[in-house]
């Protein structure tokens, strides 16, 4: 039985744009429900179990940070992702410029065009912003098939946490297609 469960396991990553997006904040918000004052470079790699999940899988989420390993260690990971979360933060046009300049070309690179892995564009930092960066985002995501949906967070206040990662579940177990772009929640 243990073994069913893990072959299930979800293993979504959370991949940079740019360094200090927040990719490491978001993960250990969700796991404490706590803005950390203070966070490591890279979160350890953390199983969630499946009966606290939306969708009742065990979840597997690893960070990345470019400090802490190499572009072996990060190919290898795209390799065996189920979904990944590409992360920019709103307030930094750059970070949203490199999803298309780097991120999304290096993922279709390393992954096997025939299992197409999910991507969730996830906008943090939302809590800087008086304005949504969907404007900038969906021209993206029309032209990415792979791209499954986006949303808009902030680690800080905890907004869309939680549904950041159930997105990430969702567009795993059933893939709904391009378009679907959640509205902001406020
Ligand atoms: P690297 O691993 O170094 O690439 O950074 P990272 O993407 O993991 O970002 P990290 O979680 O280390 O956060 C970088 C900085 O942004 C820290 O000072 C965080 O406190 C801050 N930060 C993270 N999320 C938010 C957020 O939602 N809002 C605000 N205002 N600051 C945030
Ligand atoms: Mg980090």
């Amino acid at each position: 039985a243990i073994r069913t469960f893990m072959s299930r396991t979800k293993r979504p990553i959370i991949l940079t744009t740019n360094a200090k997006v927040g990719k490491t904040s978001l993960i250990m918000t969700l796991v404490s429900e706590e803005f950390p004052a203070v966070v490591p470079y890279r979160a350890e790699e953390i199983t969630i179990p499946a009966d606290v999940t939306p969708e009742r899988v065990p979840t597997h989420i690893v960070d990345y940070s470019e400090a802490e390993q190499t572009d072996e260690q990060l190919y290898q990971e795209i390799s065996k992702a189920n979904v990944i979360c590409i992360v920019y933060s709103v307030n930094n046009k750059k970070s949203i410029e490199k999803v298309t300049s780097h991120w999304i070309p290096l993922i279709n690179e390393r992954t096997d065009k025939d299992s197409r892995v999910p991507l969730i564009l996830v906008g943090n930092k939302s809590d800087l912003v008086e304005h949504s960066s969907m404007e900038t985002v969906l021209p993206i995501m029309n032209k990415y098939t792979e791209i499954e949906t986006c949303v808009e967070c902030s680690a800080k206040t905890l907004k869309n946490i939680s549904e950041l990662f159930y997105y990430a579940q969702k567009a795993v177990l059933h893939p709904t297609g391009p378009l679907y772009c959640p509205e902001k929640k406020e």
